[in-house]
């Protein structure tokens, strides 16, 4: 997957991305197995937002760096793609609300971080990890993969089918990622549920204490018109403390 989601990425217009939402839904009742997973390869593609490199300098909040928790999947799912409601070609997909997590990997000023290796992991539909200490082991989702990567092109852009997680015992609703760019250590951090009034009340959301870097990690998460499900999509950026690639 990865090699083939860095080829040939195009920029395009919001406007465009949008459209592709809104037909999301009809698509993905009109076509195969395969066929979904290749559509998810060029979705993913074709919603790649225009760069703003330079252009809003100033604005960018670095993302905080935050734990990566003690539950980074102890063994890899057998598929690590970037569609975690569907491992390899099972047809039943994960359990969960589906949501569609997107963002770019920038440097401080904006520039898109290409090659970067985006990882995602999270709990599934009744709160457990892919790990042993990760909640009951009897509940776990065995349709749902748990983890999923993404290599970014040169827009930085980084796009995961999932579900919208629910809280464990002591935290509220999150994702972990992680990012891996040539030549730095692995950047870890977390993103929430923008509005959800548990972030309040999590350990490691409040420690973040400003608000600016509360925004930051806050996904706002837009049901997607015309999917009877209800899903949903949400952007996160990662801006990382680094200086432009050379
Ligand atoms: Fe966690």
């Amino acid at each position: 997957m990865t090699k083939r989601a860095t080829k040939g990425i195009k920029k395009c217009s919001s406007a465009l991305y949008l459209i592709h939402f809104e037909r999301l839904d009809v698509i993905m009742k009109n076509t195969s197995l395969l066929d979904r997973r290749r559509f998810l390869n060029r979705f993913a593609l074709s919603s790649a937002f225009f760069t703003t490199a330079g252009a809003f300098a100033e604005q960018l909040t670095l993302t905080p760096r935050q734990t990566p928790g003690p539950f980074f999947p102890s063994k890899m799912p057998l598929d690590t793609d970037n569609d975690l409601l569907i491992l390899n070609d099972n047809f039943t997909p994960a359990a969960g609300e589906v949501v569609h997590l997107s963002g770019r990997v920038l440097d401080k000023k904006g520039n898109p971080l290409r090659n970067s290796v985006v990882e995602l992991w999270q709990v599934d539909a009744n709160g457990i990890y892919l790990h042993p200490r990760g909640g009951d082991r009897n509940k776990l989702d065995k349709n749902f993969q748990g983890y999923g990567r993404f290599l970014t092109g040169s827009t930085g852009e980084y796009y995961f089918r999932t579900i919208k997680p629910v809280p464990y015992p002591g935290r509220t609703p999150h994702f972990h990622l992680a990012v891996k760019t040539k030549g730095r250590d692995k950047f870890n951090s977390q993103c929430y549920i923008k509005g959800d009034p548990r972030n309040e009340r999590d350990f490691i959301f409040k420690g973040l204490r400003d608000p600016k870097l509360k925004e930051a990690v806050s996904v706002d998460f837009k049901r997607i018109a015309g999917t009877k499900t209800g899903e949903e999509a949400g952007r996160f950026d990662v801006v990382l403390g680094v200086t432009p690639e050379g």
